[in-house]
């Protein structure tokens, strides 16, 4: 009776080992060890049987079975290694590479940073270059930030000339607007700021006005420099490095008239000299001249206004059309196409997103 009890190892090994090298994937092969090795594997049964063997059987049966044991588990590690290795390769070739193909151009290279973007980005690493730093102000300004403290009088023709865009009255009668300029950034930065100042104050303006060369919406920088010391002198060293280095040319010719602003005294309007043929222009050289801000000392009010006292500090002052010097330095024509969001003249008139403007590897490059 016990002789049917033993089990005939080696055919069992046999059949185990077929199983294992059939398995065809892991999912398989897992299959076949839970069969073998499995808590109800054939195995693990004919382990538990050898209690029921006689000593003799158990002496010869005992071991036989151990080494079937480690000789299946052999076996599956070793099938296991060779099913992993096939979808190693199997995985390889399917996410093969081909490197030689060109490559797809992605959405970096495809999209085009603005030409206002770019000149902003090109005037602030220029003037960060000179130790100016960047102040911003809100675009929906209060009548005493675009106007009083910039030392316009109440009812001075000077703000009717700002075609200024109103809100509605408030109850007080007060009217918020959007600002016509950014000058009123000076003010805020004084009264924030302990001279000596440097900074530059670039962004939106708007005016109800609208033809080739003026949009309602458009973009200007601001310049101050306030400290005990300043002069016109620095004031036109300060914008002709700027033009220079802007408009990367190793000299520009620069003319100072008279003018008026409520904010500065002396006041001046710029022109560089230039040369224009067709609707190419070339700057620091010819017969014309191109106007391309204003500027001045800034007002002893607007400095009081700016809680900085005038009998101390004094200060200069400009501002300057973004949009405009953008047109100029890269020759396009009409402003109004700088806002109608035209995919076309983007990707004509637009720069690579990663040629970020930078003074040694070149501005405009
Ligand atoms: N705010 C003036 C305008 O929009 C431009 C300007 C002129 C700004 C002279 C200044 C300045 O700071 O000094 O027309």
């Amino acid at each position: 009776m016990t002789d049917t009890l033993a089990p005939d190892t080696d055919a069992l090994k046999r059949d185990l080992i077929d199983r294992i090298s059939a398995a065809a994937d892991e999912a398989a092969l897992e299959e076949a060890r839970v069969f073998a090795l499995g808590k109800k594997g054939v195995v693990t049964e004919q382990m538990k049987r050898l209690g029921g063997l006689s000593d003799a059987e158990r002496r010869t049966v005992g071991p036989a079975l151990n080494g079937l044991k480690n000789d299946v588990a052999a076996a599956i590690e070793a099938r296991r290694a060779v099913l992993a290795e096939a979808a190693l390769t199997e995985r390889l070739a399917r996410e093969r590479l081909d490197l030689t193909l060109p490559v797809r151009p992605g959405p970096l290279s495809a999209g085009r940073i603005h030409p206002v973007s770019q000149v902003t980005e090109e005037l602030t690493a220029i003037f960060a270059d000179l130790g100016f730093a960047v102040a911003e102000g809100p675009d929906i300004e209060t009548d005493h930030y675009n106007f009083t403290s910039l030392n316009f009088p109440l009812g001075h023709p000077a703000r009717e000339m700002h075609d200024t865009f109103f809100f509605n009255p408030k109850p007080d009668g007060s009217r918020m607007l959007l600002r016509t300029h950014t000058s009123p950034v000076q003010i805020r930065t004084m009264e924030t700021t302990q001279p000596p100042i440097r900074v530059i104050c670039p962004g939106r303006t708007y005016r109800n006005d609208s033809d080739q060369t003026h949009t309602p919406m458009f973009h200007q920088v601001e310049g101050l420099v306030v400290d005990e010391t300043a002069t016109i002198g620095h004031l036109k060293w300060v914008l002709e490095e700027f033009c220079k280095a802007f408009f990367e040319v190793p000299k520009v010719e620069m003319r100072f008239r008279p003018s008026f602003f409520p904010f500065t005294e002396p006041s001046m309007e710029v022109d560089i000299r230039c040369k224009r043929s067709g609707s190419e222009i070339r700057i620091g050289e010819g017969e014309d001249w191109l106007e391309i801000l204003g500027c001045g000392m800034v007002h002893p009010n607007v400095l009081r206004a700016g809680g900085i006292d005038p009998d101390k500090y004094q200060g200069f002052a400009w501002g300057m059309g973004i949009d405009r010097i953008a047109m100029l330095k890269y020759g396009m024509p009409d402003l109004r196409a700088f806002f109608d969001a035209d995919a076309r003249w983007l990707a004509h008139y637009g720069f690579r997103p990663l040629d970020l403007p930078t003074l040694f590897g070149g501005l405009s490059a």
